[in-house]
């Protein structure tokens, strides 16, 4: 298989202890014997436990973010030495909500970036239009800047995956359509041949995420350039566990 699927849920700043480790529990035998690749990216302040909860099973625990810095004055921010310790293997960067309510740009998301891949943690960069640029005919310009700053100086893009997770279908139940994500994920796939090489591009893991469900995975997983799904509100409930099944 050129590309394993990777299914990773995005908690968001929801969960505790209690409820996440409980359903990680109740997750477990659920996805244990998944055909793709597993992760749930949750609070940094629920690692520990969640990677506690996960221990023996093939649910990996990610962060929802992560500095680019080794370590210093940079007050509530999580160095990738700190998520090492935790056995962390994923970091989301660059999602919209942090664009758009904390400042992040495609200068700080290729910063956390490279760090993160400098130090084995593979990064999962946030691509994505918002409704007004899809309606003024700009997506693929969007993508073409965030995809070319956002992945700058990466040396093997094939370490990399992309969520493609067009604003408008987060959290607004407004999922694209089958056609529409395939359409815009087998652009990205092209954009980052010709930034990279058509080769490499056809290694890389490309998620797409915004509103994907139990009852919507299976169309957009069906799609020959779709790899897997970046999941919100699903991935709060065992829904999650139907979306990693989708070809079951
Ligand atoms: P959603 O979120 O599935 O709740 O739309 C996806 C995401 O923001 O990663």
């Amino acid at each position: 298989m050129l590309r394993k699927p990777f299914i990773a849920g995005n908690w968001k700043m929801n969960m505790t202890a209690e409820s996440g480790a409980k359903l990680i529990k109740e997750l477990a035998p659920l996805v244990k014997d998944a055909n793709c690749n597993v992760a749930l990216c949750v609070p940094a302040i629920l690692i520990p436990a969640m990677t506690q909860a996960a221990k023996g099973t093939n649910i990996a625990i990610g962060a929802e973010n992560v500095h680019w810095a080794d370590k210093g004055a940079y007050t509530g921010e999580i160095s990738c030495e700190q998520l090492k310790e935790y056995g962390v293997k994923y970091a989301i960067i660059g999602h919209s909500e942090r664009r758009q309510y904390f400042g992040e740009t495609d200068e700080s998301v290729n910063m956390r970036t490279l760090a993160a891949l400098k130090n084995g943690i593979t990064p999962i960069v946030c691509v994505g239009e918002t409704l007004s640029e899809r309606e003024g005919g700009i997506t693929e310009k969007v993508l073409d800047k965030q995809l070319a700053e956002g992945l700058k100086g990466v040396e093997n893009v094939a370490d990399v995956v992309i969520a493609y997770e067009p604003v408008w279908a987060i959290g607004t139940g407004k999922t694209a359509t089958d056609e529409q994500a395939q359409e815009t994920i087998a652009y990205i796939r092209k954009k980052i041949g010709q930034l990279f090489c058509p080769k490499c591009a056809e290694k890389v893991i490309i998620q797409y995420g915004g509103s994907m469900n139990a009852a919507n995975c299976k169309g957009l997983m069906a799609q020959s350039d779709i790899d897997g799904g970046l999941i919100g509100g699903a991935s709060l409930k065992l829904d999650f566990a139907t979306i990693v099944n989708f070809d079951k």
